[in-house]
Order: C-alpha cells, then structure tokens, then sequence
C-alpha cells in the first residue's frame, strides 16, 4: 500500500499544488522509510492530508538508519503505534514556515506534540535557527538536524523539509539534566525529593547551574545544609509555574526583568548584548528544551538572599553569590547519580552575532524513551 492511495481523492484532484503523497512518491529515494512508517499510523496521515498551515521536518532514510544505528532500541519504538504517533508529531510544526524564514535569531514554534508526551501548553516546542548558513533545528536534549532539501510544498498551505537527523522527543528535566552533564542539580532535586514534582509542572523555565557551579559553591552545600535550605536555593531556581515558558528569545527581550521563583522570591534576568545574566549568573547554553518546558545552563548557583548580585558581563566568570565559600573538588550532590546515556547539547549563541561552536551529535531516540514508554 502507497500512501498515495490513503489520501481522500477529493483532495488529489483539486490540488492547485501537489499532495503530500506526491511529494513523497517523488522523493521516494530519500523518504521511504518515513513513507513505510506513517502506514503504520493511519490517524497521522489523516491528520497531515486535512491539515493547513503546517511545516512538515520530514527525516531522511539515512536519518533513520543512522537513528537505529546508534540505537537499537528506536526499532522497537518505530513499532509501537503509539510511541511512532509521538515521534511523528513533534516532527509536524503548527505554522507555515519556509527555509527563508529560519533566521540567526532563533524561533520556537509548537509542534502538534501534546500530553501524554509533553505538558507545554499549545503543544511541545523546539528551536530552528540559521547557523552558519544552514537552517537547522535543535530538539530535545538540544541536539541537532539540519534542513537538507527545503521548501517542497504541498496542499492546504503547507510545506516540508527534508532533515538529516530525526528529532529527539524532549525528556523529562530530570532525565535531561542527568543526561547532560547536569549531574549536580539533577543530584539535589532527588536528594530533597523535588525531582518529581519538577517533572509533573508544565509550562516550566528552570535555571540549571553546571556542575562546575555547584563545585565552586561546594562548601556552601556541604552535608550541614538542611533540606529545607536546600529546597528553597533550588525552588529559586524555577520560575513559578502559571506563566508562559521563556525562551531566550523572551528573556532578551528587555534589558531587565524581574521574574518570580517556585520559591517566592523574585530574580532579575538581564541581558548585555547577546549574553544574559540570571542575577549574576550567565547562561552558559540556552533553550533545551524538556518535556515541559525549557531548561538554561548557568555558570553559577542562585542565593535567593543574595537578589542585588548583578554582573559584570566583561569577566569571563563571576564570583559565587555565596560570600565566603570555598570550592570543592567532586561535584556535590553527584554520588550514585547515574546517567542513562550521554549526550553533549549544541552550542548555539542565544543571538545573532558572536562566534558559534556547534557540537553536532547523534540524535538518539533511547535518551526520550522514558517519555515515550510512559505514554505507551
Ligand atoms: C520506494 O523505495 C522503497 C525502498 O527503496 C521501495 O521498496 C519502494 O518500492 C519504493 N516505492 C515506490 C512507490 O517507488
Ligand atoms: C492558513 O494561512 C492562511 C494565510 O496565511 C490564512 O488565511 C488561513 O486562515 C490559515 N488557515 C488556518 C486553518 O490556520
Ligand atoms: C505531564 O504531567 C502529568 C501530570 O503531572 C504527568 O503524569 C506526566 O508524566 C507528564 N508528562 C511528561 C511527558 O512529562
Ligand atoms: C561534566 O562536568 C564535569 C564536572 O563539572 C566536568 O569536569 C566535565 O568537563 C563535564 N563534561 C562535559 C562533557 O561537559
Ligand atoms: C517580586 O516582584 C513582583 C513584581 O515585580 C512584586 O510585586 C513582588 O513584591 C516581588 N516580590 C518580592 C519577594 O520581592
Ligand atoms: C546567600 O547569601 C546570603 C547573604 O546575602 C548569605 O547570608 C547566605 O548564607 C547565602 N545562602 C546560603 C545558603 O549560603
Ligand atoms: C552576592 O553575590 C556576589 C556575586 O555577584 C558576591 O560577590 C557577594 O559576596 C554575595 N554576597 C553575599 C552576602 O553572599
Ligand atoms: C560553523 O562555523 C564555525 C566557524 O567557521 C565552525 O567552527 C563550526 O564548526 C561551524 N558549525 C557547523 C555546525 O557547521
């Protein structure tokens, strides 16, 4: 069976473009193995031949192949209905977007991604951004695909662009900060049992300090903290929950705002060019994106007492906003903290401009497996 033949013929016959099975007959060299795989998820390919105003990341068969490659378990996902429904739809973008409309300043369109699979109300997100000239898109774990054929149009509006890379469904922020090297804050939200709850929120922005951060305040942190004090510098460290999640894009877009924590207190987020500062923290890496919602690495801890720290954005590393601690030479909080795979984010700049140093990975689907087998 050809996915031609699924598509209502009404629609065929007055196609003042082509249809998405055209399109996928005529580029059947590259895109088979998506063709196969939609066959399995009838209620998919209704969706996309009724659709309007929708942009298609439509993953090459050497994408695939590469996918299972590095994975073996993504073949076991690529059968399950269910989990195959969830991949596919965080690869559909509400949203006509043309490869001329991928920009340096990045953009984060809702994909048709929902609950069970992501709580980001209007539908999971991701980021597409030009870098060096290339339109690509960063999706969970911040890793990267890029735009290989752009621009093939199809009925109702809609467009799609062949990707080299199948995206990766966002996890959890737990599973993400564990997976990213992240150990140290993914460390302490079990420790004082606020993993969970991190992870049932929606909508959330977190403001994930690097392991090196947490070092630096090592001695801050030591087994004399109660969990109470350690629950509140981490609560400090997530915007309260019931407002929209910002991405970068947001958070550049004033010179300063101040945002209110899970914790209660406020803190000021300020920007200095294309750099943005979390009181006095940089954000080291921007915009991953989790199953709800996004995460921003940042150089050093937040002290919720400390809400006059400000930067001083021509240092390469600002002191701790902890007077007087002392560093220490294992990251806090990492004992027994074992991550399921490994995964290094892409670097982008939160904004044109600046160098970039892109890290291209392997996309592998396992690192979102959690969030897929729970919705099987
Ligand atoms: C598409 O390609 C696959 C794999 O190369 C092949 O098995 C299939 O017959 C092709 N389908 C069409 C309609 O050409
Ligand atoms: C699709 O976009 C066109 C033009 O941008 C607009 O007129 C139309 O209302 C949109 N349709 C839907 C269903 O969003
Ligand atoms: C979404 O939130 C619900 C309720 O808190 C939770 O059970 C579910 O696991 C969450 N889904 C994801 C993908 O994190
Ligand atoms: C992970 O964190 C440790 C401790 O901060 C650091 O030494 C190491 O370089 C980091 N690894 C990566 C891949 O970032
Ligand atoms: C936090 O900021 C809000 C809005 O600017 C303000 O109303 C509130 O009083 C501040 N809270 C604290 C604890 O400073
Ligand atoms: C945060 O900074 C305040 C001073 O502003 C300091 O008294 C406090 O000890 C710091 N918090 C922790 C947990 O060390
Ligand atoms: C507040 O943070 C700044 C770093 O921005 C630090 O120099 C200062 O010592 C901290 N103050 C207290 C009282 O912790
Ligand atoms: C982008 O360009 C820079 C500078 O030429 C280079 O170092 C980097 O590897 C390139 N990244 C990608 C993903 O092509």
């Amino acid at each position: 069976m050809y996915f031609a033949h699924l598509l209502p013929l009404g629609l065929v016959a007055y196609a003042s473009a082509q249809s998405l099975g055209t399109i996928l007959t005529q580029n059947n060299a590259t895109l088979s193995t998506l063709t196969s795989l939609l066959q399995l998820v009838p209620d998919v390919v209704q969706t996309l031949t009724t659709a309007q105003n929708v942009t298609i990341l439509a993953p090459s068969d050497a994408a695939f192949t590469n996918l299972l490659s590095r994975n073996p378990r993504s073949a076991e996902l690529m059968t399950n209905p269910r989990a195959l429904t969830g991949v596919l739809q965080y690869h559909v973008l509400k949203g006509k977007l043309l490869s001329t409309d991928f920009s340096a300043t990045p953009e984060f369109p809702s994909t048709l991604l929902s609950t069970p699979f992501a709580n980001v109300t209007g539908g999971q997100r991701l980021q597409l951004a030009l870098v060096n000239n290339t339109a690509r898109v960063f999706s969970g774990y911040k890793q990267m695909a890029s735009v290989v054929t752009p621009d093939l149009e199809f009925d109702g509006n809609n467009i799609l662009h062949i990707i080299d890379t199948v995206l990766t469904v966002p996890a959890t922020p737990l599973q993400t900060l564990l997976n990213t090297n992240l150990t140290s804050f993914a460390g302490a939200l079990q420790a004082v049992r606020l993993a969970d709850g991190v992870n049932s929120l929606s909508d959330i922005t977190l403001f994930a300090p690097s392991n090196d951060a947490f070092r630096a305040i090592g001695s801050a942190v030591g087994s004399s903290l109660s969990n109470n004090d350690l629950a509140n510098i981490l609560g400090y460290h997530i915007l309260l929950p019931g407002q929209a999640v910002r991405f970068s894009t947001d958070l550049l877009g004033a010179d300063q705002m101040v945002l209110t924590t899970l914790q209660g207190g406020n803190l000021t987020v300020r920007r200095d060019g294309n750099q943005l500062f979390v009181n006095s923290a940089r954000v080291v890496l921007g915009d991953m994106v989790v199953a709800n919602g996004v995460v921003h690495v940042l150089d050093n801890v937040l002290n919720s007492s400390n809400t006059t720290a400000t930067p001083d954005p021509a240092a390469a590393t600002q002191a701790p906003a902890f007077a007087g601690v002392s560093a220490v030479a294992d990251a806090p909080f990492t004992s027994g903290i074992v991550p399921t795979t490994t995964l290094v984010p892409a670097t982008v700049p939160l904004n044109e401009g600046g160098p970039f140093a892109v890290v291209p990975t392997g996309v592998m689907l396992a690192a979102g497996a959690a969030v897929l087998a729970a919705g099987m």
